[in-house]
């Protein structure tokens, strides 16, 4: 039987071609393609994990990055844990266009969302300068690291740092409770009490 503790939602963005639907691959399945087909739509995967005797089961919903398909991803933000915010290394545009998906977390998802940035592709020469990094990741106070999909770099503790992080902020401050707890009010996304408010707060 397919048993859990909790269950996070997890949602990758950033811009197209960045590696959003390879990391996931090559997170949950230990696959990677050099040829990837654009993602248009959202879809997810589901990868278990053991964490301080605790087993967490992650929802990881991967969007799409092209522009003409942003606005369908909106809705997805709701009951959303944590957000990984990826750019590629390799090219500057992506990084720039950081700032847009900052901009979005903000509009769309609740107040304590959690925020991972990644800069993936470091298998390959950088074109992203590391002060530029360094100068963002001060300001905005978000934790930064590099991986690489295709390499399988950095994926396991990008997601053991999201885990535990959720670990800290939100279920040992009594926010979350146990999946096979018996009650009714726990959402199957593990969404918070005060997520649910945030989100009445915001369709209301
Ligand atoms: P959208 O679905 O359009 O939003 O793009 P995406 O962010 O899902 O990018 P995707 O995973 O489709 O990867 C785009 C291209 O980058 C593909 O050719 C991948 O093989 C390549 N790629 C992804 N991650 C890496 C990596 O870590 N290293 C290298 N060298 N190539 C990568
Ligand atoms: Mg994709």
């Amino acid at each position: 039987m397919d048993e859990y503790d909790y269950i996070l939602k997890i949602l990758l963005i950033g811009s197209s071609g960045v590696g959003k639907s390879s990391i996931l691959s090559s997170y949950v399945e230990q696959s990677f393609d050099e040829q990837t087909i654009q993602t248009i739509g959202v879809d997810f995967k589901l990868i278990t994990r053991e964490y301080r005797n605790q087993k967490f089961k992650l929802q990881i919903w991967d969007t799409a990055g092209h522009e003409r398909f942003r606005t369908i991803t909106n809705s997805y933000y709701r009951g959303t844990d944590a957000v990984i915010l990826v750019f590629d290394l390799t090219r500057e545009n992506t990084f720039e266009e950081v700032e847009y998906w900052l901009k979005e977390i903000t509009e769309n998802a609740a107040d304590n969302i959690i925020i991972h940035l990644v800069g993936n592709k470091n298998d390959l020469p950088k074109k992203v300068k590391k002060e530029s990094i360094a100068k963002l990741v001060l300001n905005s106070q978000i934790p930064y690291i590099e991986t690489s999909a295709k390499n399988n770099f950095n994926l396991d503790i990008l997601f053991d740092d999201i885990i535990e992080q959720l670990y800290r902020t939100k279920i040992t401050e009594g926010d979350y409770l146990p999946h096979h707890a018996d009650s009714h009010k726990i959402s199957l996304l593990g969404k918070s009490v005060s997520n649910k408010k945030r989100l009445n707060r915001v369709c209301c």
